[in-house]
């Protein structure tokens, strides 16, 4: 079975046109079997998480009740991403499932909305917020090693609490900035193609057959695993132990009940709410 769809061109020539379109049901059922089995290992087989924890009353003393995760900006980000990527899934695949309308227009829009938003989250993460929190470290890859020896039954000892983000974000964030970039660069070259009302000057002949053929289909390869990578994402925000953590993206702040569960003040240091103006006078 071909990935690829294929046509011939006026010199006679194979050339790659679209992925295959089944790719589409491929991405939903690994999908939904990543849920099932993730969701049988957590249920009946994982053992409950134990992390090392030493904390200072000092340090105790110092966590306040609302812990303070994510600014207004980073959650306007991410809400303003959500939109426009679930717009691109509806408006690209929906049509290719039979459910027939005028795709085009809304898609490069929700595009370009997604490619300026991501613009603003690489400046905003790069100068005004910690840039290397999301990138593992030397104590995620340690701990990996551990909580995989204890998930098999081997002595180790019990890993730190996480600091901002656990090892599994991290990795989830570098798959989903991979193919985020692919999709919006092949996309921006895309543009070229189709109509846009005097945005983008029309030229279909920048790039040979060939070259165009293999960015669509890298556009679509890398579309049909954002259908898997969103349907995860979705997943884990919604399961209940995960909860906490999806409010914070809503609320800008998760309880220190929880941040003195799963997060180690030391490895991710609360950062002072703003002074609020009474306070300041
Ligand atoms: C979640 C992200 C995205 C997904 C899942 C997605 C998916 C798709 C799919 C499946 C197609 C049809 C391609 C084909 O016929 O081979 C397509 C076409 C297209 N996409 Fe995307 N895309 C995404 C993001 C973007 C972005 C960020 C842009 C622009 C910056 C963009 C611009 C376009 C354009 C211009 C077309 C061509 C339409 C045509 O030639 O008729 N897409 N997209």
């Amino acid at each position: 079975m071909d990935f690829i769809t294929w046509a011939t061109s006026p010199w006679g020539r194979a050339v790659p046109i679209h992925i295959a379109w089944y790719l589409i049901w491929v991405a939903l059922i690994a999908g939904l079997t990543f849920m099932i089995v993730h969701a049988i290992y957590v249920g009946m087989i994982a053992a409950p998480k134990k992390f090392t924890k030493n904390d200072s009353p000092e340090a105790l003393a110092a966590i306040p009740e609302r812990v303070p995760r994510h600014s207004m900006v980073a959650r306007a980000f991410h809400w303003v991403m959500a939109i426009a990527m679930f717009v691109l899934l509806f408006t690209a695949f929906l049509p290719k499932a039979g459910i027939k309308f005028n795709w085009v227009a809304y898609h490069w829009i929700a595009g370009l909305v997604l490619t300026a938003s991501i613009l603003f989250h690489v400046i905003h993460a790069s100068f005004f917020m910690d840039f290397w929190s999301i990138w593992p470290d030397k104590i995620d890859l340690r701990d990996a090693r551990r909580r995989l020896l204890r998930s098999i039954g081997k002595e180790a000892p019990p890993p730190d609490r996480f600091a901002k983000y656990p090892l599994e974000n991290k990795f989830y964030h570098a798959v989903i900035l991979l193919s985020g970039l692919a999709v919006i660069v092949t996309g921006l070259f895309m543009m070229k193609r189709v109509n846009t009302a005097g945005i983008f000057t029309r030229n279909p002949y920048l790039f040979g057959d060939m070259t165009w053929g293999m960015m669509y289909v890298l556009h679509g390869l890398a579309g049909v695993g954002l259908i898997v990578l969103i349907m995860v994402h979705v997943y884990f925000g919604i399961r209940p132990e995960k909860r906490a953590i999806t409010k914070s993206m809503v609320f800008g702040w998760m309880s220190r009940d929880f941040y003195l569960e799963e997060h180690d003040p030391q490895r991710w240091a609360i950062e002072k709410p703003s002074t609020t103006r009474e306070e300041r006078g």
